[in-house]
């Protein structure tokens, strides 16, 4: 720190007049987030990433304070990443291995939806989590899900074990923190049973299997998918059931820098979805745009607080409803 400190004092004094106003702000960002790099090189890419996406940031917050973007962006700690160091973390879709989403719907038939759905408000919903460099987001997802049944169930909120669904889901398909299915989770769940995250904590690493089936948590009698691409029983089942897992594409530049509002993104895929999240409820703004209530696992400074309001009935934008799944406890 003092070494830094008397650095920035040399820059100042010697170079003055050639310090720009984005090196500046670059030493202050990095600051703010605790980066480090490994070689000058390597600060010098990362600051050429970090300066497009400050004028991207710049530009597109220019046209959500003219009202013509509906969310902004911000320089947060991916603002020195690529879209291309982002490796999708969840397995493609497996069409073979469907089930649909009846039951619930025979129940939900006639029932009037309501206009907003919050179950983080209804206390179904854990503290946002970080899944770091592991690509872990469909552990975090079916977790995130099975929490919220668990606490339907139980009355009880318990933060599930990602790192035990991580370690030993092996036979069921996943791959660590090289990426996961969603329903393989819950199959595995369904066979062993998943402790507390304070039993078996998150290291966000691949380790060896540690599980205790004397401590068990939560556990999974079965799993539903819902009918792809259909936005009104997602509404439904959310409403109905509680938070439900999903998958998105995440690959705009505009999500990674996400800060606020609600995120409409045309470039967006609705098929080629990569990244697993949990939809925990639905409303709609004051400007009356509908979105979809999604908590995310990148850390509570990532968006709002770690959630984002993405774009509902909107053609099925980035495929929130192309992927929607949802355990039974
Ligand atoms: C959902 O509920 C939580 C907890 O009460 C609150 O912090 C959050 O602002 C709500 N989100 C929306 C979009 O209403
Ligand atoms: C996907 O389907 C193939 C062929 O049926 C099967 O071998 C594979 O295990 C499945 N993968 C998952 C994760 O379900
Ligand atoms: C997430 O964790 C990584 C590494 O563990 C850290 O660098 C990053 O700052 C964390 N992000 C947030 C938003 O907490």
């Amino acid at each position: 720190m003092r070494g830094l400190l008397a650095i920035a004092t040399l820059v100042v004094v010697v170079d003055a007049a050639s310090v720009s106003l984005g090196d500046l702000e670059f030493n202050a960002w990095k600051l703010k987030f605790g980066k480090t790099y490994h070689s000058e090189e390597e600060e010098y890419q990362r600051k050429m990433i970090w300066l497009d996406n400050r004028k991207l940031v710049l530009e597109h917050n220019m046209l959500a304070d003219q009202g013509i973007k509906s969310y902004r962006l911000g320089m947060n700690h991916f603002a020195d990443m690529n879209i291309q160091e982002f490796k999708g973390c969840l397995g493609s879709f497996n069409s073979t291995k469907t089930h649909s989403a009846t039951p619930f719907l025979r129940q939900a038939e006639g029932v009037a939806l309501p206009a907003t759905v919050n179950w983080t408000r209804e206390g179904y919903v854990t503290s946002v989590k970080n899944q770091s460099s592991c690509g872990s987001c469909w552990a975090f997802s079916a977790a995130g899900a099975l929490e919220g049944q668990m606490f339907r169930k139980t009355g009880k909120l318990v933060s599930l074990s990602v790192q035990q669904l991580v370690d030993c889901s092996w036979m069921e398909g996943n791959s660590g923190c090289g990426g996961g299915y969603v329903e393989s989770a819950f199959q595995y769940v369904f066979n062993s049973g998943l402790q507390s995250d304070d039993t078996y904590p998150y290291m966000s690493r691949e380790g060896i299997c540690k599980f205790n089936p004397k401590k068990l948590s939560a556990t999974c009698s079965g799993f539903s998918r819902l009918s792809v691409a259909d936005e009104i029983l997602l509404q439904k089942a959310v409403a109905a059931i509680g938070p439900i897992s999903a998958a998105i594409d995440t690959s705009p530049k505009s999500f990674l820098l996400y800060q606020s509002g609600v995120y409409d993104e045309p470039a967006c895929s609705s098929t080629k979805v990569t990244h697993a999240i949990l939809v925990v409820g639905y409303g709609a703004d004051c400007s009356g745009r509908k979105y979809w209530l999604v908590k995310n696992s990148w850390g509570t400074q990532w968006g709002e607080r770690g959630y984002i309001r993405m774009s509902r009935d909107k053609d099925n934008q980035c495929g929130i409803a192309t992927r929607a799944i949802y355990p039974e406890v």
